[in-house]
C-alpha cells in the first residue's frame, strides 16, 4: 500500500497543462462507457474524464493517491455539482477493500500504470479487475513510434521529473500493458491504438479466458484512430 502523496505538478498545473492536451483522450475513453453505467475512474487525476464520464453514468467514483489532484477534483465538483460523482483520496489497493467484487460495471485506468513503481502495478491492476467487471485500460504502446508525437509524449514523460521518468522507462523495459497483465496473472486484449498509434487502450479482466477476450474485443465499439 502506497501513502497519500502529491507531487509538484499535481493540481492546478496538472489541471492547466495536461488536461487540456488529454481533453481528446478523455473525450475517447468517456465515449467506450454506456450510459447508466456504474464506473470506477482510477488514479482519476483531476477528475477531467470523471466529469465527462458523469454526464452518462448512472456512479462515478475517482479514486486517487494525491491530495493535491483530490483537492482540485472536489474544488471543481462545488462549483460544477453532481449528484452522482465522488472522489476517494487513498490508494486503490485498501480504498476499495469494503467494495464488493463486480460492483462497478467497468473501471478506468488512463496514463497510470507507466508511472506506478513496478510493484505496485500487479496489485492495483488485479484490485481494479476484482471490483469491475471490466477494466479498461490505456497508456503508452511499447515500443512507441518515434514520431513526432512519441517524440512529444517522451519529452513530458522527462520534464515529469526523474521518479516519474524511472518508472516510465521500467514500464517500457517490462514490455507495458500486456506484459504487466500477464505477469500479474490477469486477462488482456488488445483493443487498439489510438493517437497517432502511440497509446494503446486493452482491456483486462480478472481472468485469463480466452473466449472471454474475444466476445468483450467484439462487443467494443469502434472508434477512429485520431485523438487530438
Ligand atoms: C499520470 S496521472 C493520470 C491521471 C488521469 N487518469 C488522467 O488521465 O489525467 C496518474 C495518477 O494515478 C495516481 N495513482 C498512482 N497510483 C495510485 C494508486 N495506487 N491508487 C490511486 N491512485 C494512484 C497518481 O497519483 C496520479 O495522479
Amino acid at each position: 500500500m502506497r501513502a497519500p502523496r502529491s507531487r509538484f505538478y499535481d493540481g492546478l498545473l496538472y489541471g492547466r497543462l495536461m488536461d487540456p492536451l488529454l481533453a481528446g483522450l478523455h473525450g475517447f475513453v468517456a465515449e467506450q462507457v454506456d450510459a447508466g453505467m456504474t464506473v470506477l475512474d482510477v488514479g482519476c487525476g483531476t477528475g477531467d474524464l470523471a466529469f465527462r464520464m458523469a454526464s452518462d453514468a448512472r456512479e462515478v467514483v475517482g479514486v486517487e493517491l494525491s491530495p493535491k489532484m483530490v483537492a482540485f477534483a472536489n474544488q471543481r465538483l462545488t462549483r460544477q455539482p453532481q449528484e452522482n460523482l465522488s472522489f476517494v483520496l487513498g490508494d486503490i489497493t485498501t480504498a476499495l477493500a469494503d467494495v464488493a467484487d463486480h460492483h462497478f460495471d467497468i473501471a478506468t485506468m488512463v496514463m497510470m500504470v507507466h508511472e506506478m513503481p513496478a510493484d505496485a502495478r500487479g496489485p492495483v491492476m488485479r484490485e481494479a479487475a476484482r471490483v469491475a467487471k471490466k477494466v479498461l485500460c490505456v497508456d503508452f504502446r511499447v515500443p512507441m513510434p518515434w514520431s513526432i508525437t512519441g517524440v512529444r509524449n517522451r519529452f513530458f514523460e522527462a520534464i515529469a521529473g526523474p521518479e516519474h521518468f524511472s518508472a516510465y522507462r521500467d514500464f517500457t523495459r517490462r514490455g507495458g500493458i500486456a506484459a504487466i497483465a500477464d505477469s500479474a496473472e490477469l486477462g488482456y486484449a488488445h483493443i487498439r491504438y489510438i493517437d497517432s498509434a502511440t497509446l494503446e487502450v486493452a482491456e483486462i479482466r480478472g481472468s485469463a479466458n480466452v473466449s472471454e477476450r474475444l466476445s468483450s474485443l467484439a462487443s467494443m465499439s469502434s472508434v477512429g484512430d485520431q485523438v487530438s
